[in-house]
């Protein structure tokens, strides 16, 4: 199987449309509906090649090419959407490591628990996976600029990758709401960025409507090409886990587009024969910030209701009207899934905890942890049940929170957040036997 052989198209969502498109359309939402679109594939493959395709990707591990070098562009049967990859914008994204967890383990009472950490992406995010078929599909359409709104991790791979490119990138981010870890990416990277006086939602609306007046190119997750490369986070965790699912797959929610992609990835792996069985997902959300809890909690899962003013210091979740949410929604219901909530604490806590696995990972990563604790203790996930749980960030996008929360200073909208695994450093004179006594050496 190779891509020429494969059809790829733009589709509707929604049952009642399913209009179809072809892939070199500049749309983000249906012209007929208005619903969100998938890349869709008739992908050709039967059975007898699925080993044979499981082979290649291996194979291409050894390779020096640079797509084959690439976590994303290595599985590229599975998301044939273009047609030359050697023009793939790629920064060797994905090829991020599983970490057993002991610790992260005993803390939410499982046996075991694994890590996969996106935040070993190029720049620190799971975006990256994302972003290399966003910008190759922004050059392959002749687009010169691309822009995004972001709480700062879209922002700083967008900004990356749109440089490899040689292109202009432009970026919303809500005023004052982005770690700095994040912000000064974007700025090294060469991207011209715009502070909008207003939460993500307000920048979103803004970026999408001069996206569709102007020659902007969209490159939020609303844009299925992004996703595509999400897709790979999935595709890549089964190979290293030679094709075998976990029981469940933890992810926190924001725009839900991640969510989404992985829904997706599994769905198709499964269709396909790659593996025999979907995995559960769960979806996590900040307990001030999750209108997709209130929905999947909710008698009637057809209404939307967005929270016009999200709070929580995991800013890269601090989303009240996530525009993937019909995706998620579908995700949950293919695989069985559950979308869980907690609180501001509970986040800071598990955050701590996974560092010291050595691991650590920004705090909206840590909502996974979280949330598992919730669901053990539920009942929802068994004891004996293997979680694989995404971590989407790295440690170092948001130092002050690590800081503030180490040294008892959290707080969100003035009320104190306590950590129970504050980690404050110790001042001491400069002087050997104050510190012996210090330190009871
Ligand atoms: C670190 C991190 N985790 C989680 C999310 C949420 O992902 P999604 O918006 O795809 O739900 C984001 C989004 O910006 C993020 O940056
Ligand atoms: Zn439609």
């Amino acid at each position: 199987m190779t891509a020429a052989h494969t059809a790829a198209y733009l589709q509707c969502i929604e049952g009642s449309c399913r209009a179809r498109y072809d892939v070199d359309g500049k749309f983000y939402t249906c012209p007929r509906c208005g619903g969100l679109l998938d890349v869709a594939y008739e992908f050709g493959l039967d059975d007898r090649n699925i080993d044979s395709v499981k082979a290649m990707f291996a194979e291409r591990k050894s390779s020096s090419l640079p797509i084959d070098r690439s976590g994303v562009w290595r599985f590229r049967e599975l998301l044939p959407f273009v047609s030359d990859t050697t023009k793939a914008v790629t920064l060797a994204e994905g090829n991020t490591a599983l970490y057993d967890a002991p610790r992260s383990a005993d803390y939410a009472r499982l046996a075991r628990l694994t890590l996969k950490h996106q935040g070993l992406n190029p720049t620190g995010s799971f975006k990256d996976n994302g972003m290399t078929t966003g910008v190759t599909q922004a050059v392959a359409l002749g687009a010169s600029t691309v822009a995004c709104a972001s709480t700062g991790n879209t922002s700083a791979s967008m900004a990356a990758y749109a440089a490899r490119a040689g292109m202009r990138a432009v970026v919303f981010i809500p005023a004052g709401q982005i770690a700095y870890g994040k912000l000064s990416q974007s700025l090294e990277y060469g991207a011209t960025v715009v502070e909008i006086e207003g939460n993500f939602d307000d920048a979103m609306r803004i970026v999408r409507e001069l996206a569709d007046e102007t020659d902007l190119y969209l490159l939020n997750s609303i844009n299925p090409f992004r996703l595509e490369g999400q897709k790979a986070i999935a595709i890549e965790m089964m190979e290293q886990l030679d094709w075998k699912p976990p029981d469940w797959v933890v992810v926190p929610g924001g725009n839900l587009g991640n969510s989404s992609a992985i829904g997706k990835a599994f769905k198709e792996m499964f269709d396909l024969g790659f593996i025999d069985r979907m995995p559960r997902i769960a979806i996590i959300q900040a307990e001030g910030s999750a209108p997709f809890y209130d929905l999947y909690s909710s008698g009637d899962r057809t209404v939307f209701r967005p929270v016009s003013k999200p709070a929580t210091l995991a800013t890269a979740i601090k989303i009240g009207n996530p525009v993937s949410w019909k995706k998620a929604l579908r995700a949950i219901e293919w695989s069985r899934g559950v979308v869980e909530k907690v609180s501001e604490s509970e986040i800071g806590d598990a955050k701590a905890v996974i560092g010291r696995d050595g691991i650590g990972c920004e705090p909206a990563s840590a909502a996974t942890l979280a949330g598992i604790k919730r669901l053990v203790e539920a009942g929802t996930i068994g004891e004996q049940e293997w979680v694989i749980a995404i971590l989407t960030g790295n440690l170092l996008k948001d130092p002050d929170y690590t800081m503030n929360y180490h040294s008892g200073r959290l707080a969100l909208d003035g009320h104190a957040i306590t950590g129970r695994f504050a980690n404050k450093p110790l001042r001491a004179a400069a002087d050997k036997d104050t510190i012996r006594r210090l330190l009871e050496l």
